[in-house]
């Protein structure tokens, strides 16, 4: 299996409530390795730099308005899979989708306030991930 790195948000509604390392715990039991993380707020304007995919989409000011609302913890997580094995423990956008024992359906409140955002795919992680860190940044890293 292949080791990949995903990017890895906690969005300003996981870190209102304190959840942060409850989030963080459940990537490292499932073998999630953090390899880099720091919190950031962002402005307006770098959530709609990160979400520019989205920039058509009817949901854009809310999603953008929403991320840039207070501070977030953007990680790199690394392990087998990584994208997919992230992907699964997050569980569906829409937590009301999201099937039991993923954190968007312990912890998400709605489709925009989500708790968590991961990399759909190796190719996006990369661009996200240089989106938020530098190569000195990444520390961790066994590759
Ligand atoms: P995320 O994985 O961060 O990627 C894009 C985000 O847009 C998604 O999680 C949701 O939080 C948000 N989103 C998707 N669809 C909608 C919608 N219909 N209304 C509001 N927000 C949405």
């Amino acid at each position: 299996m292949a080791i990949e790195k995903t990017l890895s948000i906690i969005k300003p509604d996981g870190v209102r409530r304190n959840i942060v390392g409850k989030i963080l715990g459940r990537f490292e039991e499932n073998n999630l390795n953090i390899v880099a993380t720091k919190m950031i707020h962002m402005t307006i304007s770098e959530a709609e730099g990160f979400y520019a995919v989205h920039s058509d989409r009817p949901f854009f000011g809310e999603l953008t308005r929403f991320m840039s609302s207070g501070p977030v913890l953007v990680s790199i997580l690394e392990g087998e899979n990584s994208v997919s094995q992230h992907r699964e423990i997050m569980g569906s956008t829409n937590p009301a989708e999201a099937k039991e024992g993923t954190i968007r359906r312990e912890y998400a409140e709605s489709l925009g306030e989500n708790t968590v955002h991961g990399s759909d795919s190796v190719e996006n992680a990369a661009v996200e991930i240089a989106y938020f860190f530098s190569k000195t940044e990444i520390v961790n890293s066994a590759s």
